[in-house]
């Protein structure tokens, strides 16, 4: 199946696939063994990602495993149509949950989710597939946070591999990729300079340090809003300002919400801003943002002034805009993360689907960290892929670091 709007994109989209292909030369060495080995053959896999030129990637090294794979949105706006084009015959915009069900319809054995909504759909929906499901995968913060929350209520009914976890994703993927991604999203939507500006980011955790860092390096002021007291501090000291949401409401000129909750940006929040404040949000769902409470403040005066960008007109005459109707922005408004990250979250992602396929029957149905070894397999293939070397511990080494008897 597939809703794709355009046909003629495809040679436009695999050009692009193998762009991004050549910042992923982990990916590309799974992909090699795998052509060898084929550890997936003959596994059904549904992924439901956002549809990007890393994805492809990554679905290129499913099938070269010898998987059968289908890929579905993972977002209603995170779609690039070229790529769904080129990857041919999947996916497109018509209806988020008709394509999530139309990849269910495959009868996956391994589920590789991003949000946790194809799981969901899985338990709620269609509970008489659940049997031949293996495993699963989660890609993202908020999905892990969904997943752990029904194993704790005895919901989950199979294992699933939290690539999220693995330090060669969050570390790098959802700090360094949401962190230029989000920026060149919202620079590519509204051509505004960053530069002097207070830029406020809602959440400090991996996202949050990322675009904090970044939104700093184009010059903006950076303010921080937190409800964790060790993520303040750890703000404070890196010299950005904290504050309360409603005192950082009345002062800021960009808004960017990375925190995976609900509302962060209330209407009373907004009731507080200045004339032109722009509001962005880089989390996985568009809750943070009260998307309702905007349109109660707006009545309607709103109209769409720019690709991704929505003027609303509060009761007084002041302006807010909110980018890509509050969705992860950097996928909205730009590409989402480049490939050299996405090498290794999806290179945990082939590694997590490997070892479940191989692991699946000593697991139980709970929320599985990635292997250490993989985890650090990654690291090293990227460091060797990047031309770097680093050193190794001298048995002496090993041996002062493993006793308790030598000390001063
Ligand atoms: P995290 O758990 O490391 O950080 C979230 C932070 O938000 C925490 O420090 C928490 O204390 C804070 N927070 C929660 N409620 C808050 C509130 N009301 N006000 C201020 N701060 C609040 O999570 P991470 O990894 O940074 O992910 C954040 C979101 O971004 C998740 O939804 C995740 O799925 C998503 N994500 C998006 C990506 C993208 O491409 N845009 C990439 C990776 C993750």
């Amino acid at each position: 199946m597939s809703d794709y709007r355009d046909a003629a994109l495809t040679a436009a989209g695999r050009d692009r696939i193998e762009w991004a292909g050549a910042e992923m030369p982990v990916l590309k060495l799974i992909k090699e063994r795998f052509e060898k080995e084929r550890p997936l053959a003959g596994i059904r896999i549904a992924a439901c990602l956002h549809v990007t030129t890393e994805t492809a990637n990554l679905m290129e090294t499913l099938a070269a495993g010898g998987a059968e794979a289908a890929l579905c949105a993972s977002n209603p706006l995170s779609t690039q149509d070229d790529v769904a084009a080129s990857l041919a015959e999947q996916s497109g915009i018509d209806t988020y949950f008709k394509h999530i069900n139309a990849v269910l319809d495959l009868k996956p054995q391994i589920t590789m989710d991003d949000g946790a909504d194809m799981v969901g759909i899985l338990h709620k929906e269609r509970p008489d597939q659940l049997t031949e499901i293996l495993g699963g995968t989660e890609e993202t913060t908020t999905g892990v946070i969904r997943l752990r929350a029904m194993a704790k209520d005895g919901a989950l009914k199979y294992p699933i591999v939290s690539v999220n976890d693995a330090d060669t994703k969050h570390l790098f993927d959802n700090r360094f990729g949401t962190g230029q991604s989000t920026m060149d999203a919202i620079m590519r939507a509204t051509n505004r300079l960053i530069a002097g500006r207070n830029v406020v980011v809602v959440g400090y955790g991996m996202c949050g340090r990322g675009v904090a860092s970044r939104a700093r390096g184009l010059g903006a002021h950076v303010i921080v809003t937190e409800v964790d007291p060790t993520a303040a501090i750890e703000a404070v000291m890196e010299g950005f300002r904290v504050m309360p949401i409603r005192d950082a409401a009345r002062v800021g000129d960009i808004f960017i919400t990375v925190t995976g909750d609900t509302h962060v940006i209330a209407k009373e929040h907004m009731e507080l801003m200045q004339d032109g404040a722009i509001m962005a949000n880089s989390g996985h769902f568009d809750v943070e943002i009260d998307k309702p409470g905007l349109a109660s403040l707006s009545e309607g005066r709103v109209r769409r002034i720019r690709d991704f960008v929505d003027e609303h007109t509060l009761a007084d005459g002041r302006k807010v805009y909110l980018l890509g109707e509050g969705r992860l922005v950097n996928l909205a408004a730009a590409e989402g993360h480049p490939a050299a990250v996405m090498d290794m979250s999806f290179a945990n992602q082939a590694l997590a689907a490997e070892w479940m396929v191989n692991n699946h029957a000593d697991l139980t149905p709970q929320v599985y960290e990635v292997p250490e070894d993989i985890d650090k397999e990654v690291a090293r293939l990227k460091l060797h892929a990047m031309g770097i070397q680093i050193d190794t511990l001298t048995a002496e080494q090993v041996d002062y670091l493993n006793s308790w008897e030598q000390g001063t």
